[in-house]
């Protein structure tokens, strides 16, 4: 179950987050919001983000203008590893070596067949099982935790 959210900035790419999770017949949580009147980010970026740092969607997908505020939000909820990305290496790499659970796009940064290109590769790339990466992983966990990592 993917959780999908965003606000008003990111509206315009949510129908094509929509196309490639259908697509790829993934099913999806829609969190809001559901039209281009302004509304707060953080709200949306929350909601999303406490939906996969429960347990209740596997990952998630969120849309704002420009994909900063909402991806900022969503690092702040324990567990949580959102990348902000404009490019497709990037969404490769955060999966393989980050792990990452949530992707943060900006609607007034990508083109809409972008964005759909980033989002089929960070869908469908996992997590590379090296030591190293994992072990990574947990201190970013540790660091979360507040605790000593060096
Ligand atoms: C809303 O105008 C805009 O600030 C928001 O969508 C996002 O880009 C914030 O980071």
């Amino acid at each position: 179950m993917i959780a999908l959210a965003c606000d008003h900035g990111g509206f315009d790419l949510k129908e094509a987050a929509i196309e490639v999770l259908k697509e790829l017949g993934l099913e999806y949580r829609d969190f809001g919001t559901h039209d281009r009147k302004s509304v707060d980010y953080p709200v949306y970026g929350a909601r999303a983000a406490r939906a996969v740092s429960s347990g209740e969607c596997d990952r998630g997908i969120i849309l704002c203008g420009t994909g900063v505020g909402i991806g900022i939000t969503a690092n702040k909820v324990p567990g949580i590893r959102c990348v902000t990305c404009s490019d497709t290496y990037s969404a490769r790499m955060s999966r393989l070596h980050n792990n990452a659970n949530m992707i943060a796009l900006g609607s007034r940064v990508l083109g809409t067949e972008l964005a759909k290109d980033i989002l089929r590769i960070w869908l469908t790339t996992d997590f590379s099982d090296e030591q190293r990466h994992r072990d990574r992983v947990e201190m970013i966990a540790r660091v979360e935790r507040g605790e000593e990592i060096e």
